[in-house]
């Protein structure tokens, strides 16, 4: 029987526990033996393998974060590095590697599926929601509701007191997750690297609103933008509004834990039960995708960064609604 490895990689996200567990569960249920791999590759370089408890996966689900721990390996992006590791594996009697990463440690499990032969499955996540293939990854939803209810919060703040404010929002070189929040917080204005940022237009529409207002003003600054970032965007709006007292808020790592939403357990169970069903039937080097409501399983060696993840479509509502 097969014998499978899973690792988290990379930045933690809500949803990497429902992920473990599920292919815990569904690896048992073919029959195969499941060993856990703590803090990622570097982990798995180093043999640290674990048991997982059924209990203690079941109980870890409503939880952020990833109860493997997870890593952003130097070491396994060389290739003397994945050597070490396919050795630690071979030493474990280990055949099947299941890595829940972003696109950096995707590709990196691209690499060692082909040069070490054995059975590899990717699942996608990270907030940025930035993988090619897949419509969407785990842990997005969590962060773009974190991030919505963190606006709302300020808005109530904010409107009490008629202010405006900048507030930030994760994605690293992706505005996905910050046009999100911000479409669904019903920002004033939305920054983000996918645009040209056109302060000056934007500035103009705030000075209109801001003639007549009676409440805030805010705006949601991908932290990849032009700009960079909402700490130059308010300096930016003191300059436009003197007599303002603006506020600033980056909402950084609050984005990247919680509670995962259903939504995310949901993706995250069937991600990896369709990952232990691709093991079963044979087949390597894939990553699960989610494309429309289907799952699909696409190259893990063609996945990279998606740059342009906003369609027309979406992009266009900031010109009607902003
Ligand atoms: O990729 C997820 C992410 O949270 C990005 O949005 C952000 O730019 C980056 O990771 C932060 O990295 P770190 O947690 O290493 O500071």
């Amino acid at each position: 029987a097969k014998r499978i490895a899973i690792l988290t990689s990379g930045g933690d996200v809500p949803g990497l526990n429902a992920c473990i567990r599920a292919v815990a569960l569904a690896a048992e249920r073919s029959g195969f033996s499941i060993v856990g791999v703590a803090h990622g590759y570097d982990g798995l370089i180093d043999g640290e393998f674990l048991h997982l408890e059924t209990e203690v996966l079941r109980a870890a689900v409503p939880r952020g974060g990833t109860i493997l721990r997870s890593a952003r390996s130097k070491r396994f992006t060389t290739a003397e590095g994945r050597a070490e590791a396919a050795k630690q594996l071979r030493a474990a009697h280990i055949d099947s590697l299941v890595v829940i990463g972003g696109d950096g440690s995707l590709t990196g499990a691209a690499a060692f599926a082909a040069e070490h032969g054995f059975a590899v499955m990717g699942i996608p996540k990270t907030i940025d929601n930035d993988v090619e293939g897949t419509d969407v990854c785990i842990g997005f939803d969590t962060a773009v509701n974190t991030a919505m209810q963190a606006i709302d919060r300020i808005r109530d703040t904010a409107d009490s007191h008629a202010r405006i404010f900048a507030v930030e929002v994760m994605g690293r070189d992706s505005g996905y997750l910050a046009w999100a929040a911000g479409m669904a917080g019903a920002a004033d204005g939305i920054l983000i690297p996918e645009t040209d940022a056109d302060w000056r237009s934007l500035e103009e529409k705030l000075k209109e609103r801001h003639k007549t207002r009676t409440g805030s003003l805010l705006v949601v600054v991908a932290e990849g933008d032009e700009t960079g970032g909402a700490a130059p965007v308010a300096k930016r709006l003191q300059a436009a509004f003197p007599e303002e007292s603006i506020g600033l808020c980056v909402l950084g790592h609050t984005q990247r834990g919680g509670s995962p939403t259903a939504s995310d357990r949901i993706l995250a169970t069937r991600f990896a039960v369709a990952a232990v069903d691709a093991i079963a039937a044979g087949k390597s080097g894939m990553m699960t995708a989610l494309v429309g409501d289907d799952i699909r399983l696409v190259p893990i060696a063609s996945v990279r960064r998606r740059p342009l993840a906003l369609t027309p479509e979406r992009l266009r509502l900031m010109e009607i609604l902003i």
